[in-house]
């Protein structure tokens, strides 16, 4: 059956004219197969050997889906794990049904099932779609892919480039480190890698000329790498943050930070002359590193352009009136080096050693792990805010999901919309939204060690 629904063979259909139209009705749906599945890959370069990733249809990143705006996503999980699996729609203001979380919005996919997701991509934007179940392993084979939703009319740009970033924890065999909930990982920054690459290649390099005009969309993947990220050779300007547009595009300085799970849109124009170097640096600890090269040779016709002019603001604007927020409070606390004495897990109070026990080291205001009651339950229209303070010495990227959000800045002005907020060891955060979306939205940190040593919560809207 499932072969009746891979794109390729319903391309060869749609090809051959009406004398091809299936006998089988589900074949007219549209659904297009999305399949979580064993694949080899060449991450390590040549000469090491291949590694063996699970990606959707097989590759990672896996398809790129690409809509307008407005328009529909439909797309059948035919899992071919040997293991249950969801698809979540990272960013998108989603119908609650479709947001992919297993035990929270639907079932778990098991083995052989499928699911169909079908819904409609609201906002224009770079948006990522993942697997929502055992998180920390499937994401980190590589079961995600990019979702972009086109605005309704074409950019001033000579072309664009999907960027994900991701890091592979890997041996000399090419074989991904199989240890994936490790103490030490879950209770400290996360699961890191020891090989960063770019759409699954080491270090790529792209065609550029001089005074092109391009679009970059950048997606960090990884399960808790944080990416100081600048730019050499590239004059560039951020249009948009997780997928929704800044008023007035800012200027890149000397770096920007890309936290798990975040997205940024750049535009940039290419400075570099040829023979020059043209990049996106990543600032390691030690020196900075080329992430993506652009390998400059001759000139875009058009000589160098003004500023970029703002992207088109989606509908959902994100505008706040505080005056009557409900107010909320959120405490980040635990891990290693913390001082997080005690939390309730599955209703019981525990130590820290015994919660060490269980391999939970994390709790959100107190209590570790998924609970019956919502941290924050609210009708649809009201406004929240809700005040964070991390008290562990650790960053989080705290990700909500099926609306975004804006951080309150100090001086009280409003931070862009964001859908996964970057949180400094031992830094405090204020946030706001209105609750648009009706659901059951998870929280949860982004390094997804952390989310499944306990840092997840959801929040009700109610309809
Ligand atoms: Cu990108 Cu709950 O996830
Ligand atoms: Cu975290």
């Amino acid at each position: 059956m499932t072969g009746l629904f891979k794109p390729t063979r319903r391309s060869v259909l749609l090809g051959a004219g009406a004398m091809a139209l299936p006998r089988f009705g589900l074949a007219q749906s549209g659904f297009e197969v999305l399949e979580p599945k064993v694949g080899m890959a060449q991450v390590l370069p040549e000469p090491y050997p291949q590694t063996e990733i699970w990606g959707f249809n097989g590759i990672s990143p896996g398809p790129q889906i690409r809509v307008k705006q407005g328009q529909r996503v439909q797309r059948r999980l035919v899992n071919s794990l040997a293991e249950p699996a969801a698809v979540h729609w990272h960013g998108i203001r989603n119908d609650n049904a479709m947001d992919g979380v297993p035990g929270l919005t639907q079932e778990a996919v098991a083995p052989g099932a499928t699911f169909d997701y079908d819904f409609i991509a609201p906002d224009a934007g770079t948006y990522w779609y993942h697997t929502h179940y055992n998180t920390t392993e499937q994401m980190d084979r590589g079961l995600y892919g990019a979702l972009i939703v086109q605005e309704a009319d074409a950019l001033d740009i000579d072309r664009e480039e999907v960027l994900i970033i991701d890091d592979w924890l890997l041996r000399q065999t090419g074989e991904i480190d199989p240890e994936f909930q490790t103490p030490m990982n879950r209770s400290h920054a996360g699961r890191m890698g020891n090989f960063v690459t770019t759409n699954s290649l080491f270090q790529p390099v792209l065609p550029a000329k001089t005074n092109e005009r391009m679009r970059l969309r950048l997606i960090n993947a990884s399960n808790a790498r944080i990416f100081p990220l600048g730019l050499q050779g590239l004059a560039g300007w951020i249009v948009a943050y997780d997928g929704m547009p800044v008023a007035t595009p800012e200027r890149v300085g000397d770096f920007f930070l890309l936290a798990p799970a975040q997205r940024v849109d750049l535009i940039v124009d290419v400075t570099a002359k040829p023979g020059e170097l043209a990049a996106i640096m990543w600032a390691t600890e030690q020196e900075p590193q080329i992430q993506v090269g652009f390998d400059v040779t001759g000139a875009a016709s058009r000589t160098a352009r003004p500023a970029p002019r703002a992207l088109p603001a989606n509908d959902e604007t994100g505008i706040i009136d505080l005056g009557s927020a409900v107010q909320a409070r959120l405490v980040l606390a635990g891990g290693a080096m913390g001082t997080l004495q005690e939390a309730e897990l599955d209703g019981e109070v525990k130590t820290f050693r015994q919660l060490a026990q269980a391999n939970q080291f994390w709790a959100l205001n107190g209590v570790v792990g998924m609970t019956d009651k919502p941290l924050v339950d609210v009708g649809l229209g009201e406004t929240v805010r809700m005040k964070i303070e991390n008290e562990s010495s650790f960053p989080h990227a705290m990700h909500l999901h099926g609306q975004h959000f804006r951080a309150i800045l100090p001086d009280g002005s409003f931070g862009p919309m964001r859908d996964t907020l970057y949180i400094g060891g031992l830094e405090n955060a204020d946030i706001a939204f209105v609750a648009s979306n009706p659901g059951k939205w998870l929280y949860h940190c982004h390094m997804l060690s952390h989310q499944d040593a306990g840092m997840k919560t959801w929040m009700n809207v109610r309809a």
